[in-house]
């Protein structure tokens, strides 16, 4: 039998990629391992939003050269970000790789594989038997915006959505495997269907979603403030599995600094958006993104973001030091926040949000939710909250796909535990 080892860094779009990728590849006939040495087909599915990603796929990489040389029948393919238009350069330093890949054309990189193999031995079951109760799905590749920092964009290149109808399908097949929770995904989720003729909205597609029986939960990410909709606000309101958690990247906190990001929206701005989604949505857990040192940022500048960040109490703050990307409008500005300095507000940033996001999930204490069970981890099943809170128990029961109501004992900035009180066939899409 065939076999394949597949490494993946970077976001839940790579994931999503890389989960095609082995459906793919095991209904094909090839198995998995966890050996490099022993695969026939490699896949680096790779991220470079930012240097030290980089720096571990090429690390990575490099790392792979010996087993290319002892074994060079293996198929060594690179995909994901790394991989632009022009692959020349790539090609020259890194000769002993077969194949680049484009970000997400999953059917090239099958179409060499089954080119050069066909067929494995085909022993095993068409997909992995236990199939992940929480699935993304990518419902658009590509971006519009021009954010002056994003080497993303370039790879991925101009917004392609895909049709409502192929993404209902898909949804479907995947309930009927067993799962309960969807994660709609783009990387401007809300432009959804804008370059579709008959320009179809994200909220239409929730609401499409929403009507597959078996489904219990729908998310979507990620939004970007200057395109996210009344109607979609109003979508997540009223459909009760579309859960109340938004993840919408501010970036800054000063306005010249996102005038110079080109993010196409002032602070006031967000702060209405903000306003806006709370009131409609009362219990909504709001995320974000954050960079820190972007060229020319001043101290005041970051005082600005760390003062809004203070403001608004995210649950969830990801937080970067800014690193220059080859081929972007801000990659020509002159890198001038020292390194020490961009690690000193990263830091600050997020010391800040640990508090906060401290003092948020306290409030759970005593309480009872309803999570989803996702697997086991370390002894423990894992899941989540509406709201996208992990949370932690022990028992006995199998308790995996189902939705507990859980009585909360220990809360932490990044996670919670309890005490399963009893399961739920059904959700009670209580807010
Ligand atoms: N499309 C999404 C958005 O609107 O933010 C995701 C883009 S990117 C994959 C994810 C995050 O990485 C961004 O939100 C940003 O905070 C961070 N990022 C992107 N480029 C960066 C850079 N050059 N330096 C530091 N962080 C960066
Ligand atoms: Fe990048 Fe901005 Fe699009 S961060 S992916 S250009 S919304």
């Amino acid at each position: 039998m065939k076999r394949y080892y597949l490494w993946t860094i970077g976001c839940q779009m790579n994931d999503a990629d890389s989960w095609r990728v082995a459906e793919r590849l095991q209904s094909l006939g090839y198995a998995a391992t966890r050996r490099p040495e022993e695969a026939d087909v490699i896949v680096l599915n790779t991220c470079v939003v930012r240097q030290s990603a980089e720096d571990k796929v090429y690390g990575r990489l490099s790392s792979l050269k010996p087993i290319k040389q002892r074994r060079p029948e293996t198929v060594l393919a690179l995909m994901g970000c790394a991989v632009g238009e022009d692959t020349s350069s790539l090609q020259q330093r890194f000769p002993y790789v077969d194949l680049f890949v484009r970000p997400s054309d999953i059917e090239s990189l099958i179409d060499f594989i089954a080119g050069r193999y066909g067929s494995a031995d085909y022993q095993q079951p068409a997909f992995s038997a236990v199939h992940p109760v929480s699935c993304c799905v990518p419902v658009m590749h590509g971006c519009d915006h021009l954010c002056t920092y994003c080497i993303v964009r370039l790879r991925r290149g101009s917004q392609r959505s895909r049709r409502p109808a192929e993404v209902v399908d898909e949804v479907r097949c995947l309930v009927e495997r067993g799962a309960r929770e969807v994660v709609l995904l783009g990387q401007n989720v809300d432009a959804y269907g804008h370059d579709l003729p008959d320009r179809p909205t994200l909220a239409g597609l929730l609401k499409a979603v929403h009507g597959i029986d078996g489904l219990w939960r729908i998310r979507f990410l990620t939004s970007h403030p200057a395109d996210m909709t009344d109607e979609l606000i109003e979508a997540v309101a009223r459909l009760p599995k579309v859960c109340e958690h938004i993840e919408i990247p501010v970036q800054s906190g000063d306005d010249e600094i996102l005038r110079r990001m080109l993010r196409r929206y002032t602070v006031a701005r967000y702060k209405e958006l903000v306003a806006k989604i709370r009131r409609r949505i009362p219990n909504v857990a709001l995320a974000t993104d954050v960079i820190v040192g972007f060229p020319g940022e001043t101290e005041e500048q970051f005082m600005n973001t760390y003062d809004l960040l203070r403001e608004i109490r995210f649950d969830v703050v990801h937080v970067a030091a800014y690193s220059p990307r080859p081929g972007t409008a801000a990659g020509r500005l002159p890198d001038d926040v020292p390194p020490q300095e961009k690690e000193r507000r990263r830091r600050a940033v997020e010391e800040l949000q640990r508090q906060i996001a401290a003092e948020i999930n306290a409030q759970f204490l005593g309480q009872t939710v309803e999570v989803l069970i996702e697997d086991r981890h370390k002894g423990k099943w894992r899941g989540r909250t509406r709201t996208n809170k992990l949370v932690f128990f022990k028992d006995e029961r199998d308790w995996r796909g189902k939705l507990a109501q859980v009585q909360i004992t220990w809360t932490g900035p990044w996670s919670m535990q309890g005490n399963p009180a009893q399961t739920s066939s059904s959700p009670g899409h209580s807010r």
